[in-house]
């Protein structure tokens, strides 16, 4: 049995400060069902409204808005569905994420950008491990081999975007959740190249990514015949030179998931620099929710964005598995707040409300004006891992 963190806090709290009897915080256990149990319910309702053919990305001005399948969201509500399903064995649930996902089969071959590793893993990736049926490893095996068709030899990366006036040979920090489709499929019968080409990719990004404090560019831009970076840069952050929130969540996310694969300390070592860098960061709210970048303008009137702290909460949860002692005590404490504060309002939607999305008050693109303040696919997805790998991990005790 374990002590809950936030519990020992409150009661800490409350010894305190206040003569009044401390509120217990409710046990993890209990708050994970039942935001599962919620989630099973929405998601019947955003189901409802969504066109077999197409997908949700958010539900603004009262509507919902849906892309098409080579969005590179698109395989975050399928994959929803699938955590769901394994969170609750609800059967009818079970049934939509396998239709869902078959809607998907198709984006075996894109290659339009990078996004194929979000696309296809976060969807057939799932619907593999939780059944096992062969059909969906079928698909991944695809599209891993699709996904090194953007490897540029010269950079040592998979190019993330075309060039466009703007960029020549554009990699950005997102690029390494992809990674997760290559080094599976190399693991799971797939040829050496995969994981070579993953790991190379890995390695670039270690070299060019990141600032002294360990905190991650958004955009790398390379010269394709050289190889050389032309310029580091900003397409969604606030600047140049600011710490976009969701950047750092891909980026602690991506070197905790490449240290899973590969067990190489320099994965782990900056997976704990950038987890180091948003959790000791003097803008990361009480509640840990991060502003939409560690450096936006107006904080703390800045907005806030649950898709991060969804994301990192779910990073933090894996590198909790990979450090002991205090290191453990604080990613993982950390995440708990994150997702004791995304479990409650103002994020957590009410039953019926939000377009039937779970979680309210993301950010997409600010400075694009694009999905601004309002509920996004991703940040459910990450929120319903989270709540399960905090189940499956930490609940036995640590
Ligand atoms: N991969 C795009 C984003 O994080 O907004």
């Amino acid at each position: 049995m374990i002590v809950s963190l936030a519990l020992v806090a409150t009661l800490l709290a409350g010894c305190a400060s206040s003569p009044a009897r401390p509120q217990a915080a409710e046990p993890m256990a209990q708050l994970i069902q039942g935001q599962l149990d919620f989630a099973a319910k929405q998601y019947r309702q955003l189901a409802a409204s969504v066109p077999a053919e197409r997908m949700p990305k958010t539900f603004e001005d009262g509507k919902l808005v849906t892309s098409d399948t080579e969005w590179w969201t698109s395989g975050f509500f399928p994959g929803t569905l699938w955590l769901i399903y394994e969170g609750t064995r609800d059967p009818w649930v079970r049934g939509e994420a396998e239709r869902r996902t078959e809607v998907l089969e198709p984006r075996k071959f894109f290659t339009g950008n990078h996004d194929i590793g979000f696309i296809i893993f976060d969807s057939f990736g799932n619907a593999y491990r939780i059944t096992g049926d062969a059909k969906y490893k079928a698909v991944i095996d695809t599209a891993a081999q699709t996904a090194t068709r953007r490897y540029r030899e010269k950079i040592g990366a998979i190019q993330s975007w075309d060039s466009s006036k703007r960029f020549a040979a554009p990699v950005i920090i997102d690029n390494l959740m992809n990674l997760e489709l290559l080094l599976w499929a190399a693991d799971h019968g797939g040829d050496a190249r995969l994981r070579k080409i993953a790991l190379q990719h890995a390695d670039t990004t270690l070299r060019n990514h990141f600032r002294a404090d360990h905190s991650s560019y958004h955009v790398v831009d390379y010269d394709p015949q050289t190889g050389q970076v032309r310029a580091r840069k900003t397409a969604q952050g606030a600047a140049d030179e600011s710490a976009w929130a969701r950047g750092q969540g891909w980026a602690v996310y991506g070197y905790t998931m490449l240290y899973r694969f590969t067990r190489d300390p320099r994965y782990l070592a900056q997976a704990k620099g950038v987890a180091d860098f948003i959790v000791n960061h003097p803008n990361l709210p009480a509640d840990k929710v991060p502003y939409w970048d560690f450096n936006a303008p107006g904080i703390p009137a800045a907005l806030r964005d649950a898709s991060a702290g969804a994301i990192i909460a779910s990073a933090l949860l894996e590198l909790g598995q990979y450090v002991d002692g205090d290191d453990r005590h604080r990613y993982v404490g950390a995440a708990e707040t994150m997702l004791r504060s995304l479990s409650a309002p103002p994020y957590r939607a009410e039953p019926g409300a939000n377009g039937g999305f779970l979680l309210q008050h993301s950010v997409g693109a600010l400075p694009m004006k694009s999905e601004v303040d309002v509920p996004l696919t991703y940040a459910d997805y990450y929120f319903v891992e989270a709540l399960l790998r905090y189940r499956r991990w930490y609940l036995n005790g640590y």
